[in-house]
């Protein structure tokens, strides 16, 4: 197991040294590497079994360090940028050569973000190379949103766990990319929502499914399976399903009848999208038990977070 702790000087000799370090976000917890540093990348898609045509995303502290890893930054990316970083937000841009190309599976953009959780921003801050961190998972798994779901999952790969708590958000942050200076696309729906992006640049496109969606390389159909027959409903349509013992439930703001405690997870007691968000990842975990077969998931609000949700059930429920 790794050892989990909150010593920023520990974390940034790991990582000077080649080694790989899990760090909290806002978002979700990531597994992260020196971006320039071709080994330390190679063993991050080795850790998580990722298929190397899935690019990782490059994670810095600054707009001036961002300058340095990218070519150009068009207008409304800059106007995002300014707005949303750090936080919950990825921008793809014209990559330059220090970025390696495993990094970026051989594509010729690279994902950018500045997290916004103090422990990493301070870690990035004090490094002389950015990180490179894909969600601190197995390939194809629920992303983590605490440092103990990292150690149970990866604990035996990784040295140290830099220990933020639960994160904040917990969805991944959302992807935006840019096909000319006015035209952007949303590639994967998350913390930073449609509404709020769309009131700095005005309208975007949402294009966030792999089939269609070479781009977004890594959103398969199935991913964020807890290994689970999850069916996806609105709350009536949930009411009138038959249950057993081994049935187990997902909810917005109340529970379903018919489902034992231990089989029942109320998302968000307060009604609120972000704290349904905060809890969805733990709650798909929680019930990830051999006494449950099948997880009812109610299907959250069209709008705002509630998009970021339904999508990750919607993957959750994939076959
Ligand atoms: O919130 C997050 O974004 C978290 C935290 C740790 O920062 N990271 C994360 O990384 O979710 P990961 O690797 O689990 O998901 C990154 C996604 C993948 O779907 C990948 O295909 C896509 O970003 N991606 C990365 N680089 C890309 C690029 N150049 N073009 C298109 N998609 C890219
Ligand atoms: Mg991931």
């Amino acid at each position: 197991m790794a050892e989990i702790g909150i010593d920023i000087n520990k974390a940034k000799s790991i990582l000077e040294a080649g080694s790989l370090v899990a760090i909290p976000t806002e978002t979700v917890y990531g597994l992260a590497g020196n971006a320039f540093d071709q080994k330390a990348v190679a063993s991050i898609f080795e850790v998580k079994k990722r298929p190397s045509f899935d690019p990782l995303i490059v994670h810095t502290h600054s707009l001036d360090s961002v300058k340095e890893l990218v070519k150009k930054i068009p207008t409304k990316a800059l106007l995002l940028a300014e707005r949303f970083w750090p936080g919950p937000l990825t921008i793809l841009l014209p990559k330059k050569q220090v970025i390696p190309d495993l990094v970026t599976s051989g594509l010729d953009t690279v994902a950018i973000r500045i997290p916004q959780q103090s422990l990493t921003l301070e870690l990035l801050k004090s490094l002389d190379f950015p990180l490179v961190a894909p969600s601190a998972n197995p390939f194809g798994y629920v992303s983590p949103t605490s440092a103990q779901h990292v150690n149970k999952q990866l604990g035996e790969h990784i040295e140290y766990i830099l220990d933020g708590g639960n994160c904040t958000v917990g969805l991944e942050s959302t992807i935006v990319g840019f096909d000319d200076e006015a035209k952007a696309t949303i590639y994967r729906l998350g913390g930073t929502s449609k509404e709020k992006i769309e009131s700095i640049i005005g309208t975007v496109q949402v294009n966030d499914h792999s089939t269609s969606n070479p781009k977004a390389p890594g959103m398969l159909a199935s991913h964020y399976s807890p290994g689970k027959k999850v069916i996806l409903g609105s709350f009536e349509e949930l009411e009138k399903i038959e249950k057993s013992s081994s049935t187990a439930s997902i909810t917005f703001s109340k529970p379903l009848k018919g489902i034992g405690i231990s089989h029942t997870v109320v998302l968000a007691a307060d009604g609120k999208l972000t704290t349904a968000a905060q809890n969805l990842f733990s709650a798909l975990r929680e019930l990830d038990k051999p006494s449950v077969k099948t997880i009812l998931a109610e299907r959250a609000p069209d709008h705002g977070l509630g998009l970021a949700i339904n999508d990750r059930l919607k993957r959750a429920a994939a076959e």
